[in-house]
């Protein structure tokens, strides 16, 4: 054995090429293997239970929650509509985020980027990861970062069940009408709480459920009672619901 090392060493001398070749490879497979791996916990199978499909809901039961329809990407006209502000107020929202400037927000379940784009400009020196399932709202984003010049908004294609994102790698999430049409409520909460820091926070914005005069079909809305449930079983602490908003609750969790 000692006479292989002593020959291959001496191999190596001979050519210096060769020997910076492994080097560099030794290397790189080290930076690769050290990296921090995408977000993927194990997570107990959840126990969904089943239901007849109603209008807007895919027949799947979470807590009592009948999941909604995903929203398909032919409806950014509606996610980039002109009176959004004077419906949702979306600027009042996200003037309610309490971000650092260097701050790496997710925005999960992103859509056309309508909070993304906007966020984005209040962290000059961190960025807003864009998740979304669909292929076409990624595209739509990447357009808009070309036509906007924006640099600080990085389209994230995620999973149904995943955020794919490396543990530890955000300080904060967004959700904004999107998390009750998760697939997989449980399995999503569990990556993201793996992607975020600890003490990292969720800013929530789910139309209220509680009130009839919001115009939204009925699965697209959430009452706080049922988002703290679902929030407090994946294991987040509830902050607050901030009150201030015409349509939505803006509920915030924070990961132990
Ligand atoms: C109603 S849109 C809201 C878009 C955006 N948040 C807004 O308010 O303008 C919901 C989005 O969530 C996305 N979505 C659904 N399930 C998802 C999942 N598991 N992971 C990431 N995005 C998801 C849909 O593809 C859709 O683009």
């Amino acid at each position: 054995m000692r006479r292989e090392v002593v020959s291959l060493l001496g191999m190596l001398k001979r050519h210096p090429v060769l020997s910076s070749v492994l080097l560099l490879g030794g290397a790189v497979a080290l930076f690769v293997w050290s990296r921090p791996v995408a977000a993927s916990p194990v997570v107990p199978p959840a126990n969904y239970e089943a239901c007849a499909a109603s209008s807007d809901g895919i027949g799947k039961v979470w807590m009592g929650r009948e999941i909604a329809q995903v929203m398909g990407h032919p409806g950014i006209g509606w996610l980039e509509r002109t009176d959004r502000e004077k419906e949702e107020a979306p600027s009042k929202a996200i003037a309610l985020l309490d971000l650092a400037p260097d701050a790496v927000l997710a925005d999960i379940g992103a859509g056309s980027g309508y909070y993304s784009f906007r966020i984005a400009r209040k962290l000059p020196q961190g960025e807003v990861v864009a998740v979304d399932i669909q292929p076409e709202m990624l595209d739509f984003l990447k357009a808009e970062s070309a036509k906007q010049g924006v640099k600080n908004v990085r389209p994230h294609l995620g999973a149904i069940d995943d955020v794919r994102l490396p543990s530890a790698s955000i300080d904060a999430a967004l959700m904004v009408d999107a998390y009750h049409e998760f697939d997989h409520p449980v399995e999503m909460l569990a990556s993201l709480r793996s992607a975020l820091k600890p003490k990292g926070r969720i800013y929530l914005l789910e139309y209220r459920a509680e009130d009839d005069n919001v115009p939204i079909k009925p699965h697209h809305k959430m009452t706080e009672a049922q988002a703290r449930k679902e929030f407090a079983a994946a294991g987040f602490r509830f902050v607050t619901n901030k009150p201030d908003l015409p349509w939505q609750h803006l509920l915030i969790f924070e990961k132990p």
